[in-house]
Order: structure tokens, then sequence, then C-alpha cells
């Protein structure tokens, strides 16, 4: 009987649906902004369609205790007046940065606004962060759609970009879709800052990442790419095995000296939907693990963070108060042939998935 009963709940087990709940949070340029709440009895998520940014996550910790696991803001005033952290969002058309923000495509060259020490940076001055998107309610999620235009940002061609934000049990799963009507460069990712022991709750110095990387991709003084593909091995960026994100950070390294901490995109091992990262707070017990296909992750330990942003209850957000997963291609590849391409074609359609999966360990 019991065998059974477990057979028929394992059998219903897929069919429960994550309950989503939409209210209104004011209006951008004449559109409706939302907040969509995305229940499981585990996890709950909400997102808007302001920037597709995702503004809260509540976990559970091992005593079975909720906290908001990213930092952001209480309201969308917060996410307006932000222009700086990305905290959430989803950067685009290129999310991290482009060597002067110029490349080119098929021998046409592209400048896009520098607004990063002369480098265009998450797709110049006005990215897909600040774009109010059309939001669905799809099943346990929400599907936000952008159109972004021919030009914009001076990027060429008409983007149309899809992300699909669902919960399946203590799981966040991202998807992103695009398709263009002439030759681009998409890099799209969410930019969230993650502190499992809760927003502001001190610095994320102690809390331990594992990154499934055998090489990175070695920075400039403006934090582009030199080309190389550096081994980790002995170095403060060997992450192969859990580290506290805080045991080297100061170490004497140049690398580190450059971006002011972690702020560097990891090779990923392998192919395909895989492992990324592991992370894990002692004191809370919770842990995160990132799986994409995505062949890079920036890890970004929130170096620049210096207290200037302030969350919704007036408490600012410091150095360290988070850390990056940014599941992405190489920065600049557009400028590194050598890079897996970011190239996207009338005849492509762009397919990137990522999972956030929470839990809990003793
Ligand atoms: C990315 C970049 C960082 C920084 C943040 C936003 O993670 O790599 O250098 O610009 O975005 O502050």
């Amino acid at each position: 009987m019991k065998t059974f009963l477990m057979t028929v709940l394992l059998m219903i087990a897929p069919a429960i649906q994550a309950a989503v709940h939409k209210t209104h949070w004011g209006m951008v340029d004449g559109k409706s902004v939302d907040l969509y709440t995305i229940s499981s009895p585990v996890l709950s998520i909400s997102v808007t369609n302001f920037g597709a940014h995702i503004v809260s996550i509540e976990a559970p910790d091992k005593n079975g205790v909720r906290a908001d696991v990213v930092l952001g803001f209480k309201d969308l005033n917060g996410y307006q007046k932000d222009t700086k952290t990305y905290m959430g969002s989803v950067v685009g058309r290129y999310g991290n940065r482009i060597a002067k923000g110029t490349f080119a495509i098929d021998g046409n060259v592209y400048h896009v606004p520098a607004n990063d020490h002369g480098q265009a940076l998450h797709g110049g001055t006005i990215g897909f962060d600040r774009k109010v998107w059309s939001a669905t309610v799809i099943p346990s999620g929400v599907e936000l759609t952008l159109i972004s235009p021919d030009g914009d940002m001076s990027f060429p061609g008409t983007l149309t970009a899809h992300v699909r934000y669902t919960l399946e049990s203590s799981s966040l799963r991202i998807e992103y879709t695009a398709t263009t009507d002439k030759p681009t460069v998409v890099n799209l990712t969410n930019h969230s800052y993650f502190n499992l022991a809760g927003k502001n709750s001190g610095t994320v110095l102690d809390q331990q990442l594992m990154l499934n990387a055998d090489r990175y991709t070695p920075i400039d003084a403006v934090l582009i790419p030199t080309g190389e593909l550096a081994l980790v091995g002995g170095t403060p960026f060997d992450f192969r095995q859990s580290h506290p994100i805080g045991e080297r950070i100061q170490a004497r390294d140049e690398q580190l000296k450059l971006a002011g901490g972690y702020d560097h995109n990891f090779v990923l091992n392998g192919e395909g939907l895989r492992l990324a990262a592991k992370a894990f707070d002692p004191r809370s017990g919770r842990s995160l693990t990132v799986t994409t296909t995505e062949p890079g992750v920036q890890f970004y330990s929130g170096n620049f963070l210096d207290g200037s942003v302030l969350d919704g209850d007036g408490r600012p957000y410091e150095e360290y108060a988070g850390f990056c997963l940014e599941t992405q291609h190489f920065p600049d590849s557009p400028n590194e042939a050598k890079f897996p391409t970011t190239i996207l074609r009338p005849e492509q359609k762009l397919h990137s998935i990522t999972i956030f999966a929470f839990g809990v360990q003793k």
C-alpha cells in the first residue's frame, strides 16, 4: 500500500504547479510595471517586468527559517534610481563588456555608447535592465518579452528576446531565447547578487564557493579580457575545490588588484547543461547550485558596492554584500575570434538555460 501511494505521489508530483500572483507596481513610459510572485512549497520568487529583475528569492535555512537571499529594493522607484549595480536585472543586449564599445560583423563596424571607463558595459547607457518588458503568466512562472529595435544602442537588427522564469520545487529555471532580423551580437544573463545568509546580513566573505572551471579569462586595467585562457591552478582563482570567497581575496595578485576582488569570467568545463558553481553558507546551511548551458560564468564579489546604494529600508549595500554568478558568453567576445561566438544570425535561434537550485546542508 505504502509503495502504491508513493508511486501515485511521484506520478502527480511533476503536475504540481507553482502559484503565480500578480500585483501592480507602477508605471514607466506609460507602460504597466507589475510584480509577479511565484511560489512553491519550498521557495518564493518575485520578478518584475521592469528590466526583467529578480526582486526577491525567499529560501529556507537549515531550521526552515526563510530569508531573502538576493540583494534588491522594496519598490519600483528603487530599481529606477539605481543605474550602477544592475541588481537582479537581465543585462543585454550584450551583458558584460565590449572593448571601447566597438565591434564589427561581416565588415560592418558598430559603436555602442561607452558607459564604463571608455568600454560598453551591459548593453550601453540604456540596456535591457532599463526597459519595460511585456509579460505573460505561464505554468509555474512568467515569460517576459522585449523587442529591441534595429539600432537600439547602435546594435544592428531587431532582436526579439524572451526570458522565462519558472519555479520547480526548490529550483528557479531561467530560459532565454532570442531571434534577430539582421546579424547581431547577443549575450544575456541575470545579474542577481546572492547572499545566502540573507540580504543585509553582512559580507559574503565567509560563504563558500566552488566553480567548475580549470581556466579563466584574465583582464586588463579596464576589465577587458586579454584573450588568454589562463589555468587557475596555483592561483586565488582556483575554486575547483570549495573555498570561502574571502580566503584569498586580499592575496597579492595582479588580477585581484585590477578588479578590487573577483570580477572575472571563468571558462566552464564541459558542455551542455552542466554544473557551473556551488555556493554554501555554513551559518544558515543554505546552498545554491548553478547549472547552465553557457560557456562561462562571471564571478563578481560585489567589489563596487560602496555603501552609496541603499536598500528599501535605508540600509547601505556595502562592499562584498553579495556575489554574482552571471552565466554568460565571455566578455568582449565580438573582438576575440578565439572565444565562443556571440553572433546571432537571422536563420538562428539563441537558446540558453540557467538553473539556480536552492537547498540546505546541515
Ligand atoms: C558586472 C561587472 C562588474 C560591475 C557590475 C555592476 O558584474 O563585471 O565590473 O560593473 O557588473 O556594478
